[in-house]
């Protein structure tokens, strides 16, 4: 989500002592149960933490707390976005530097949308949440409208409504091309792990 573009104006985020300090679980589901009240923006948030989750264990053969630092840059990075908007990005960021939380996982969070908040992703994580966040929600966009849902959905469907300027119209196209170069992953790589794995998210 990132209609209401808010430069941050920043480079730097959180503090480098703060390197692998977490929120456990329990405190980051009360995070996001309190801040974000909209069930389709919570199951975008954690359709885009299993992503992230995925993508750490399988692709990055990262340990149980790597995962879980992943998983929470996805969990947590649009939480501001629901009953703040017009603080979108700038109000989760302070709330977790405030927590003393890990500096990559807020950077990562700062850096979701380089074209509307002004922060290169830099890190693997930084760059696979900007790539997960807008084609999650165009490949769920898809699955909404599909009469099996996720069953059977391809990546020549996904590719073809990513074509069509007018379905999904609010993700921007623009966003995905940059994303996806940033990764360095094709894109058909990219949809084709996302499809079976968001499907599970319910
Ligand atoms: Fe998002």
């Amino acid at each position: 989500m990132k209609d209401m573009s808010l430069q941050l104006n920043r480079s730097t985020f959180g503090n480098p002592a703060n390197a692998g300090n977490v929120l456990p679980r329990q405190a980051a589901d009360e995070l996001f149960s309190s801040w974000v009240l909209n069930p389709r923006l919570q199951l975008h948030m954690k359709q885009v933490a299993h992503l992230m989750k995925c993508w750490a264990a399988e692709k990055e053969n990262f340990d149980e707390a790597d995962q879980w630092r992943w998983e929470l840059a996805g969990l947590l990075h649009d939480a501001d976005w629901d009953q703040w908007p017009d603080q979108h990005c700038k109000k989760i960021i302070e709330e977790l530097e405030a927590s003393n939380i890990d500096p990559e996982i807020i950077r990562a969070i700062a850096s979701h949308g380089p074209l509307h908040f002004g922060v290169e992703p830099v890190t693997g994580m930084d760059k696979m949440l900007y790539a997960f966040d807008e084609l999650s929600g165009l490949i769920h966009a898809y699955a909404l409208m599909r009469p099996n849902n996720y069953a059977g959905m391809d990546l020549k469907g996904v590719k073809k409504r990513l074509k069509e300027k007018s379905f999904a119209a609010n993700v921007s196209r623009e966003d995905i091309d940059d994303a996806c170069a940033r990764t360095g992953v094709v894109l058909d790589e990219l949809i084709n792990f996302i499809i079976p794995r968001q499907a599970t998210v319910k």
